[in-house]
């Protein structure tokens, strides 16, 4: 079979998959919001792979990486009523699961599906795997930029309705950053989430991520976006935040 008819049968499977979770034709509001995340997800990485000058078979390929990269929340939240992977599952590693499981690609082996299930597994990584292979690796890379692309909109959304504390209720709303999360960003340039105690911490964590932008058409959309100055005004004014959003602009100014 033609690999662009592969990305669109798993396209439709993955539709059919989130079908079964519906009520009353409706999903639950966190799975309908993953379900919007995931169709934008796709479109960029469809976009950036096309900016990228990828062949066609590889952008399709992307496009359907991103559709299905979020595939393991929804029986996330079915189960446990949850979407923080620390409280249940890690979304990732279910993902590839149900997709070896249930999905078309158990069927195929063919150029691109072991990269597609790759890039699944290890789209919320703090690190990629040193043995991925380089066809995962590029393709991981594309998923990673356009999931992160995604969640400073979908972030600042809530930032804006003041609402964020409703997706993260283990955080304190209030409070001044970390120390040790502020230490781990401005020595490693990224922070882990088992550091982060605030919102604040949340939101430092998340602007850390455009140092692990990988392709110059996501960073390019994160100054063309004003991701960081949007942020700016969320941010705490002590405790190291500062001086660490200083250092990320200057990062993607001058990337
Ligand atoms: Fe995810």
């Amino acid at each position: 079979m033609a690999l662009l008819e592969q990305h669109r049968m798993l396209v439709s499977w993955l539709r059919r998959y989130v079908d079964g979770f519906r009520k009353d034709r409706r999903l639950p509001p966190m799975m309908q919001s993953k379900w919007e995340h995931s169709a934008r997800v796709a479109r960029l990485c469809r976009d950036i792979a096309r900016e990228l000058d990828w062949a066609e078979e590889d952008s399709s390929l992307a496009e359907a990486a991103g559709w299905v990269h979020d595939v393991g929340r929804f029986s996330q939240w079915a189960e446990y009523g949850t979407m923080t992977d620390a409280l249940s599952i890690d979304h990732a590693q279910r993902g590839h699961d149900v997709l070896v499981a249930q999905s078309p690609l158990k069927d195929h082996h063919g150029r691109g599906s072991e990269a597609l299930l790759d890039a699944v597994r290890c789209h919320n990584m703090l690190e990629l795997p040193v043995e991925l292979a380089q066809g995962s690796r590029e393709l991981s890379w594309l998923v990673r930029d356009a999931d992160k692309l995604d969640i400073f909109e979908v972030v600042q959304d809530y930032l804006q309705q003041g609402r964020l504390g409703e997706l993260l209720p283990r955080l304190e709303a209030e409070g001044p950053p970390s120390p040790p999360l502020v230490e781990e960003i401005t020595r490693r340039r990224r922070g882990s989430y088992s550091n982060a105690k605030t919102i604040a911490d949340f939101l430092l964590i998340m602007m850390s991520w455009v140092y692990d932008l990988n392709y110059a058409p996501a960073l390019r959309r994160v100054r063309e976006r004003d991701v960081l100055g949007r942020l700016r005004a969320y941010l705490p004014r002590d405790g190291g935040a500062a001086s660490l959003l200083a250092g990320a602009e200057s990062h993607v100014a001058g990337a």
